[in-house]
């Protein structure tokens, strides 16, 4: 089945915008009507017109635009496309994590439920942690989460003190830091970029780090013609595009794979798209109440941005 135009023809029958995560399959980012990462994702969300919001990416990403979004209709292609990061941090663990700290200012990574999100005091994504913990005030104490490693580098950035919440995830703490050095090696031109998402270990060889749109304009910018990329191997899609005459490896994780997937986000395919499209559903429906409660540290983030 030609499941592309199935979907563009949906696409206009049902006034929809398709929103994509880089790390989706390439058919599915060819697709989209915009690519992006997290925050430009909930950007769009916010300000999109369409009657109808289909996105392409995890839950957390999807229940993002719902609660930005209450009254539209959002469909996500695989309502089990969930974050190993997001689902480490489980909401009565961290009710209580957070009464330990009672007088600290919670900022807490995008890639969490609903629930964590409607504990903390304002959200922040990989393209905007460094910029939003440096305006907390200065006489709070901060608690970070779920994120471990990207709290570590975000509290190293703004020299501010950070209680972690001790997360990662499955897919950016297995890059092998013996096969990048390798790489290095077999490559002595190339140029190391990283997710802060990564250990620091894999961090401590990377020339630049950034979230995904920060290192797809990286890679456009900088003068070096190839890269040893360490995130999730789908945004190599939108950089060979971009700068068809460069090279980009991917980094290899430490499982014998040659390059490193999210098995999350790769459950999303396009011929569940377009049954989604079909039958408008599954649908990413809030609890009542619990939308209201995330929606305002969600607010905040985007004022800050
Ligand atoms: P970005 O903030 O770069 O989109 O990253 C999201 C993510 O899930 C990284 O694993
Ligand atoms: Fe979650 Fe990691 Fe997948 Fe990103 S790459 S969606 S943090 S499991």
């Amino acid at each position: 089945m030609d499941f592309e135009s199935k979907i563009r023809s949906l696409k206009k029958d049902l006034n929809a915008v398709i929103l994509a995560h880089y790390y989706q399959e390439s058919e599915i980012q060819d697709v989209a009507d915009f690519v992006g990462d997290s925050l430009a994702l909930a950007q769009q969300a916010e300000k999109t017109k369409a009657d109808v919001i289909v996105f392409c990416g995890v839950h957390f990403m999807a229940e993002t635009a719902k609660i930005l979004n209450p009254h539209k209709l959002v469909l996500l292609p695989d309502l089990a496309a969930g974050c190993s990061l997001s689902d480490r941090c489980p909401p009565d663990k961290f009710k209580a994590f957070k009464a330990l700290h009672p007088d600290h200012f919670v900022a807490t990574y995008v890639n969490s439920s609903a629930a964590v999100k409607a504990m903390s005091d304002v959200i922040v994504t990989s393209s905007n942690a460094v910029k939003i913990v440096a305006k907390v005030p200065k006489d709070r104490k901060i608690i970070f989460a779920p994120d471990q490693h990207l709290g570590r580098w975000v509290a190293r950035q703004t020299g501010r003190e950070m209680v972690l919440w001790p997360g990662s995830c499955m897919v950016h703490e297995i890059f092998s830091e013996k096969a990048i050095v390798q790489l290095k090696v077999a490559h002595p031109g190339a140029k190391v970029i990283a997710h802060p998402e990564c250990e620091e270990a894999v961090l401590r060889h990377a020339d630049f780090i950034g979230s995904t749109k920060q290192l797809l304009e990286f890679t456009q910018k900088d003068a070096a013609t190839s890269f040893i990329v360490a995130t999730e191997s789908g945004i190599l899609h939108q950089m060979q595009k971009a700068s068809p005459s460069k090279q980009f490896i991917p980094a290899p994780p430490d499982n014998g794979c040659a390059c490193n997937e999210c098995p999350h986000m790769r459950l999303n395919t396009m011929e569940k798209l377009y049954r989604c499209m079909r039958d408008k559903t599954p649908r990413l429906e809030l609890p009542p109440g619990l939308g209201e409660a995330a929606l305002k540290p969600l607010k905040l983030m985007l004022e800050w941005s």
